[in-house]
C-alpha cells in the first residue's frame, strides 16, 4: 500500500534508525524526514538516503504552528512518527523552557495539524508519539515500570515528555485521532550524540580524558540497542492497537559504574592499551540534580501482544557500538568541534 509518512526528528539519533528501516523496508512509502537541525541533529547521519527515491528531507521546526499546518496541508500525510524533542536531562535542567516549547508546544502543533487534516476521513491514518519510560519517574532496587505505571516525571525533560503523552492521549479520546504510543527505555547504538553517557564516555577514554560519573555511578538503566527500538516501531506503527501505549525494553540493567567498566575494558581491548588503563580515566562528579535512580520496562505487553523480542544485550551491543564509534571518528570530531566544547566545559567544570 502507498503511504506518505512523516517522521520528525530523523537526522536525530533513534530518528535516523528508524527513517532508514522505514525508507529501505517500505519501498512504497514516501518518507519525509521533517527535522530542524538542532544542535543534536545531523544530516550526515542520514547521508546513505539521501538518494533514494522514497526519501525526502523538509527542514522545518514543529514549533511553529503556522508553518506545520500549512506543512500538512500541503503534503497531505497520512502517517505521522513523531520523535523531534529535546532529549538531554541536563539542558533540561539548564533550560526547561526549551524542553517547554520543544516537546509540549511542538507535539500539540502536529496533533492539531493532523487532526485538521484527517477530521473527515481517519481511516488508515496513523499518529505515532514516541515517549521515553522517564515519565513514570525512579524506581527503588525492586520493580518495573508496566503501562499501568501511574506518571511521576521528575526532570524537566521528562516532565515535558509526560505532558506531550498526556495530549496525544487526550486527542485519541476527545476528537478520535488515531495515535498510538511507545515508552523506551534509554538507547544505545551509532549515531548517538556525545552528550549522553556511552558516548560521551567513548570519546573521552579515545581522548584519553576524565571519565564523569555522577555520584557513586549506582544509578541504574536498562539498555536498548537502537535498531531493536526501530523494530519495535515499526511493528507498533503497523500493527499497535489505537489509544494504546507499548513499553519497549530489553532487561538489561547495569549500574553506570558497571556499564563504563565494561566500555573501558572493550576499549582498551580495541585500542590495544594494557587492560585497566581507561578504568583509571573514571573520576566521581557532583551529582545530577534530582537523578532518578533506576529505570527498569516490563516489556511483556509489547512481546505477547506483537511478538517483539529484543535481539541483542549488551556485551555484545556494546562491542557492535564501539566498533561504529572507532570506524567514525571523523563523526566524532565533527559533532565535538564549536558549539560542544562550550556545552562540555559548561555541564563539567568545577563539578
Ligand atoms: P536526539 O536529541 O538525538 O534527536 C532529536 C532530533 O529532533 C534532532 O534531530 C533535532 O534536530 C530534532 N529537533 C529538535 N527540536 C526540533 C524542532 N523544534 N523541530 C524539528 N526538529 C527538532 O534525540 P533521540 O535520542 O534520538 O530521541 C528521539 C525521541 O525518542 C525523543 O522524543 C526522545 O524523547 C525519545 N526517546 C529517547 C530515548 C533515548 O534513549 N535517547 C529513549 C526513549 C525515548
Ligand atoms: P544519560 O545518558 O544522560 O541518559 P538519561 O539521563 O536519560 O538516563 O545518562 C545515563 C546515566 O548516566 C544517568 O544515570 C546519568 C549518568 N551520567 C553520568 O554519570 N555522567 C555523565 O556525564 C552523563 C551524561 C550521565
Amino acid at each position: 500500500m502507498k503511504r506518505k509518512i512523516v517522521i520528525t526528528g530523523a537526522a536525530g539519533f533513534i530518528g535516523s534508525h528508524v527513517i532508514r528501516l522505514f525508507v529501505n523496508k517500505y519501498p512504497e512509502y514516501d518518507c519525509y524526514n521533517l527535522d530542524n537541525l538542532t544542535y543534536a541533529g545531523n544530516l550526515e547521519n542520514v547521508k546513505d538516503l539521501q538518494d533514494k527515491p522514497n526519501y525526502h528531507f523538509i527542514k522545518g521546526d514543529i514549533t511553529d504552528t503556522e508553518f506545520i499546518e500549512k506543512l500538512f496541508q500541503q503534503h497531505r500525510f497520512d502517517g505521522v512518527i513523531h520523535l523531534a524533542a529535546e532529549s538531554h536531562v541536563d539542558r533540561s535542567i539548564a533550560d526547561p523552557l526549551c524542553f517547554i516549547r520543544t516537546n509540549v508546544l511542538g507535539t500539540a502543533n502536529l496533533l492539531n495539524a493532523a487532526r485538521n487534516l484527517w477530521k473527515d476521513d481517519m481511516e488508515g491514518k496513523r499518529f505515532y508519539h514516541v515517549s521515553t519510560d522517564e515519565v513514570y519517574g525512579s524506581l527503588g532496587a525492586e520493580g518495573y515500570f508496566t503501562e499501568k505505571t501511574a506518571y511521576s516525571p521528575r526532570s524537566p525533560y521528562s516532565a515535558s515528555k509526560a505532558s506531550s503523552d498526556h495530549f496525544v492521549r487526550a486527542y485519541f479520546h476527545t476528537y478520535g485521532l488515531p495515535v498510538v504510543m511507545s515508552n523506551c527505555s534509554n538507547n544505545y547504538g551509532s549515531h548517538h550524540f556525545p552528550e549522553k553517557l556511552i558516548p560521551l564516555a567513548i570519546n573521552n577514554i579515545r581522548h584519553n580524558q576524565p571519565i564523569p560519573v555522577y555520584g557513586k555511578g549506582a544509578n541504574v538503566r536498562d539498555g536498548l540497542w537502537v535498531d531493536d527500538h526501530a523494530r519495535a516501531i515499526d511493528v507498533i506503527f503497523h500493527k499497535g492497537r489505537l489509544g494504546e501505549t507499548y513499553n519497549i525494553g530489553g532487561h538489561n540493567e547495569w549500574s553506570n559504574l558497571d556499564l563504563i567498566k565494561l566500555l573501558c575494558r572493550i576499549m582498551d581491548r580495541k585500542l590495544g592499551r594494557e587492560e585497566g588503563t581507561s578504568e583509571k580515566l573514571i573520576t566521581f562528579v557532583k551529582d545530577r540534580a534530582g537523578h532518578d535512580l533506576r529505570y527498569a520496562i516490563d516489556p511483556t505487553k509489547l512481546r505477547d501482544e506483537l511478538g517483539w523480542e529484543p535481539s541483542l544485550q549488551f556485551e555484545e551491543g556494546l562491542e557492535k557500538t564501539v566498533d561504529w564509534y572507532l570506524a567514525n571518528q571523523e563523526w566524532l570530531d565533527h559533532v565535538t568541534s564549536g558549539d560542544y566544547q562550550k556545552y562540555y566545559e559548561k555541564q563539567y567544570q568545577g563539578r
